[in-house]
């Protein structure tokens, strides 16, 4: 049995009567983290490579007296974050999104589950799915794309297979959480469709899908702290999502008021207590905070931990960390997100026979391609790097590597090589999690943040491809990094691009197999690639307000009629598929969609099937379409296959801002099946609802 929300509810009789028995003092422990920062910081100094963040779960809640068990968090989202070369590091969620693969993220899910309590923790706190307003979002590594049907899909995948373990899933960061250099400060505002159609949508799928735990985020959101926001926390999720299970804070900055915080419906202050603890007590001893808030909290934290508990019974396996299994699972991952972004003259695949002098380029070439050094950092057994990959894929022949600071040399190697493989975009330095020491109290955490002036490549890369490319007729560019990486100004100087994201630790053999044309790319650009960054809403990263328009990512560009580079949706292949006898139906309360889809071409290799639904006779503004479904098929040389999808009727709603609900316009709507946001794709219909 699942401990499903229905489970959980079984559990508020034991859990109202255990609070009967508690003091003031104690329910609100419950809510107040027990970590030490100081002493946090003390022992990271002593010994950062094993004492680093979250390198055991970090504990809140739990009254042993009253056998109430404590919540043992861990963090994520590419894997576990507690250990050191134990846990297995999966590609980021960026990649996981380019999958397009629901099925595979919730075995993903089971793994993580399985690996956090073989930690001995119960808590995963790494479902992130904020959509980045703007790529250079430093932390879109960990989130899935930009489309919030996509990410709410792929988000509510991970809660149920990490949950299906018993690990109560988290799902972060509520919300509006997309700039990390002003997370502390920036006070998000947008209209109220913004907020219901685009920003919201994929947190209440994930609830629906049963995750019993939700972070607040550090921003704020129309003027109100998220951490301490009554609108968000109380009225929409408590209230109209009816949400069980907890909300903790993001950690150590999330709270900034007692009594606004308790209020506004936090249920736990992390990782360590500074405004609730003792003060918390005090401001309910002042009649500031109502008793009933705090055993509301602590109803919530209590039901959610026994459950989870009782529906636990093995006990901790440390051989599940990064086992066969799930090692495997890590390579399939990467295999099926890596997308194939370019492919001029057939470049790719490499044929050992004819490629016996490889040339890598680039200094990300021998780097780990994990993803940043914040508090989603896996510390795996081991990770392939591009350079080994690609060694492993042809032992016969001879690989050199050249980091490509000095161009002279770098073509003169290029041009005796039979193929170039230029590895270049981002690492830790460049993008992710970013602690500025003004805006938190003296801390100063891991680099990263958001991107620095340019959505390109750096210029030495670019200068480097430019230079490099045209001296040999087989050059490839493989682009690291966790969003949309410009490309308009130097594809032309190679004939293939790859983009990899960060595919975690068996990511390097993926891209080995990939190039050599063992695997065949399926992975799909989860965002659009447009010509000019200036086609994207612009973003002022160091804001202390920021207004998100309605638009944004292929939306947007639709909307305004401009051509992308790459549609979203987008990803080339070694083999090529045909979709015929698209057929579409509005039938009860769902949308169904159906085509053929033939593999064409002499390969085996899977296709991501999409479907996207047009509002062309709206009577508001509306985008011109969307994507509401996709479905991954594999079909051998010549197989051809149905593909159906379903989408309930109820997502093709808007917000009403007149009614103040979600409505259905009962209207024509366009419906499209095919294999990437562009009309050259896409077969087109018509329902009627
Ligand atoms: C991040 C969260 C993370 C938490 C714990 C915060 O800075 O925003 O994603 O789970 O730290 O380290």
């Amino acid at each position: 049995m699942k401990c499903t929300k229905e489970h959980r509810l079984e559990f508020t009789d034991r859990a109202a009567e255990l609070l009967k028995g508690m003091t003031l003092e104690e329910k609100v422990s419950l809510m107040s983290g027990k970590m030490s920062l100081r002493q946090e910081m003390a022992d990271r100094e002593v010994d950062p490579e094993n004492k680093h963040y979250n390198y055991i779960p970090y504990p809140a809640g739990g009254i042993e007296r009253l056998g109430i068990p404590p919540m043992l968090f861990c963090d994520g989202p590419r894997g576990v974050v507690c250990g050191t070369g134990k846990a297995t590091c999966f590609p980021v969620p960026m990649l996981r999104g380019a999958s397009f693969d629901v099925e595979l993220e919730e075995r993903i899910g089971h793994a993580i589950g399985r690996e956090v309590r073989a930690f001995g923790g119960n808590f995963f706190g790494g479902v992130c799915v904020n959509l980045p307003y703007n790529p250079g979002w430093g932390r879109s590594q960990e989130t899935y794309g930009e489309e919030s049907f996509h990410l709410g899909q792929m988000g509510s995948a991970l809660v149920r297979g990490v949950q299906e373990e018993d690990v109560i899933a988290c799902v972060k960061h509520f919300a509006f959480n997309q700039m990390e250099n002003a997370r502390f400060k920036v006070d998000v505002t947008c209209n109220k469709r913004t907020e219901r159609e685009v920003y919201l949508p994929h947190f209440k799928e994930c609830i629906e899908a049963g995750a019993a735990s939700v972070m607040s985020s550090y921003n704020l959101y129309q003027g109100v702290r998220c951490g301490h926001h009554h609108y968000l926390l109380n009225e929409v999720l408590k209230g109209e999502w009816d949400f069980d299970g907890f909300v903790v804070s993001d950690f150590y900055w999330g709270v900034k008021d007692t009594v606004e915080a308790a209020n506004g419906g936090q249920d736990i202050e992390m990782a360590h207590t500074l405004y609730f603890g003792d003060k918390l007590v005090q401001a309910v001893r002042d009649g500031l905070v109502p008793e009933e808030k705090v055993d509301k909290s602590a109803l919530r934290i209590i039901r959610t931990l026994l459950a989870f508990t009782a529906q636990h019974k093995a006990a901790a396996d440390p051989s599940v960390l990064a086992c066969g299994e799930h090692v495997s699972l890590a390579l399939e991952s990467a295999r099926k997100g890596i997308t194939l972004l370019q492919n001029e003259g057939q470049v790719l695949p490499f044929d050992r026979e004819r490629v016996k002098k490889l040339l890598v380029l680039g200094t990300l070439g021998d780097k780990e391609p994990i993803g940043d050094h914040g508090s989603s950092w896996v510390r795996p057994p081991y990770v392939i790097s591009p350079l080994q990959g690609l060694e492993m894929a042809a032992p016969g022949t001879e690989v050199t590597f050249h980091p490509g600071d000095d161009l002279e040399t770098a073509r003169k190697l290029a041009a005796a090589a039979d193929a170039v493989v230029f590895v270049v975009g981002y690492d830790h330095n460049d993008e992710g999690e970013f602690v500025s020491e003004d805006e938190a109290e003296g801390f100063t955490g891991a680099m990263g943040g958001d991107r620095k002036g340019s959505l390109g490549l750096h210029p030495k890369d670019v200068e480097l491809i430019k230079a490099v490319g045209p001296a040999n007729g087989n050059a490839a560019v493989v682009l690291i990094g966790g969003n949309m990486i410009m490309m308009t100004e130097w594809k032309d100087a190679v004939g293939a691009v790859l983009m990899a994201y960060y595919p975690g630790m068996e990511g390097g053999r993926a891209l080995g197999e990939i190039l050599f044309g063992d695997v065949n790319p399926s992975g799909k650009l989860p965002f659009v690639l447009p010509h000019e960054e200036g086609d994207l809403p612009a973003v002022d990263w160091d804001a202390t307000g920021q207004w998100y328009d309605y638009y944004h990512g292929y939306a947007k560009l639709e909307k305004e009629g401009k051509e992308p580079l790459l549609p979203y949706g987008f990803g080339g292949s070694y083999t090529t598929f045909e979709i015929s006898d698209p057929a579409f139906k509005a039938e009860k309360d769902q949308v169904l969609a159906s085509c053929k889809v033939r593999n064409t071409g002499g390969r085996a290799g899977e296709e991501v099937v999409q479907l996207y639904v047009g509002f062309g006779n709206s009577a508001v503004d509306r985008p011109v379409k969307l994507l509401r479904g996709f479905r991954r098929v594999s079909l051998a040389p010549g197989e051809e296959r149905e593909v159906a999808i379903a989408c309930p009727i109820g997502k093709l709603a808007y917000f009403n801002e007149r009614t103040g609900a979600m409505e259905v316009e009962r209207m024509e709507y366009q419906v499209y099946i095919g294999t990437s946001a562009h009309d050259r794709d896409l077969a087109a219909g018509t329902i009627t609802i």
